[in-house]
């Protein structure tokens, strides 16, 4: 009765990991050294599916950023992560750093803040008063670049990628148009909302508060998963001494 009862429980843990592997298996894309157009593919299955929240992996939901502003009794949200590209990566296992770039489009928008907790901003709004008319929303670009020490280690046979907390640069895209008509309405509104936008910008620190909530997940996926889920090597290669350096961004070469 009792060999029973073990050899029960030893079947269902089986199947459960059985099943665990083959969910994973759908977006955890392993590429080799040489492909950067792999780990584009890689980065936007891993975006999908496990950076912006995984229950089968236990990586929790990623938010966008909501901070309030002033006493308009609305908040800012800023998002776009959720349409970040890989433009960037790289890895040297003589220093042990492992680099992500990555571009997106920024969003700031200006919403009533009834669904969210709306965080305090780094530095508060002192003179923005009663929230009055239309809600505002501006669309800029953001590049991210995130520098992750990294240590290889082995562990009942199974080898991580162990990342420490990433290096951040973020540079956040919000044209200053100055050659813009200021006679016509039109384009007089989108300089007003880009101002609008430069100026939200400079009251929060968006490498801790918007980009690092974010890239910090890549940590956690390191964690959780082997290395050699994600990345293929030929056989002269080693884990410990892998190093290639793609890049397409005109912001971090
Ligand atoms: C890749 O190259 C860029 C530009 O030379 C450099 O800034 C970056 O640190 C390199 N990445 C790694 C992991 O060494
Ligand atoms: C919304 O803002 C009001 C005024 O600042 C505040 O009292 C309330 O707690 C906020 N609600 C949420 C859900 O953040
Ligand atoms: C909102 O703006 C309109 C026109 O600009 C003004 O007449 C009205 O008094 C304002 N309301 C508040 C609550 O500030
Ligand atoms: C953002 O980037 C896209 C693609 O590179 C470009 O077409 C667009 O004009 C940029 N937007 C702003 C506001 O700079
Ligand atoms: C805008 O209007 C002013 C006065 O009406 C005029 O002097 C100026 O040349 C105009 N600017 C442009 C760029 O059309
Ligand atoms: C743009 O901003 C100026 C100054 O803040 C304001 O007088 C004007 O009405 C605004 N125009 C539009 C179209 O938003």
């Amino acid at each position: 009765m009792r060999s029973q009862t073990i050899l029960f429980v030893g079947i269902v843990s089986l199947c459960s990991a059985k099943e665990y592997y083959d969910k994973l298996d759908r977006y955890l894309i392993a590429c080799h050294t040489t492909d950067f157009v792999c780990f584009k593919r890689q980065y936007k299955a891993l975006r999908d599916n496990v950076l912006l929240g995984n229950n089968i992996l236990n990586i929790d939901y990623y938010d966008p950023y909501y901070f309030k502003y002033g006493n308009s009794g609305t908040c800012i949200k800023l998002s776009g992560l959720e349409e970040s590209e890989l433009v960037g990566i790289s890895m040297d296992g003589a220093v042990g750093l492992f680099g992500l770039t990555l571009e997106l489009p920024l969003r700031v928008q200006q919403v009533y803040n009834d669904t969210k907790l709306c965080a305090e901003p780094e530095r508060e709004f002192t003179s923005v008063q009663t929230h009055n008319g239309s809600l505002k929303k501006f669309k800029g670009n953001a590049t991210i670049q995130a520098i992750y020490p990294y240590e290889i280690r082995k562990k009942k046979g199974v080898i991580h990628m162990v990342l420490e907390e990433e290096d951040l640069e973020v540079i956040l895209d919000i044209p200053h148009l100055i050659d813009y008509d200021m006679n016509n309405t039109e384009q007089l509104a989108v300089y007003n909302l880009s101002e609008w936008a430069y100026d939200i910008l400079q009251h929060i620190d968006a490498a801790k508060s918007f980009a690092l909530p974010y890239t910090s997940q890549y940590r956690t996926l390191a964690e959780r998963v082997s290395i050699e889920r994600l990345l293929l090597l030929y056989p002269e290669e080693e884990y410990t001494d892998v190093k290639f350096n793609f890049s397409d961004s005109y912001h971090f070469p």
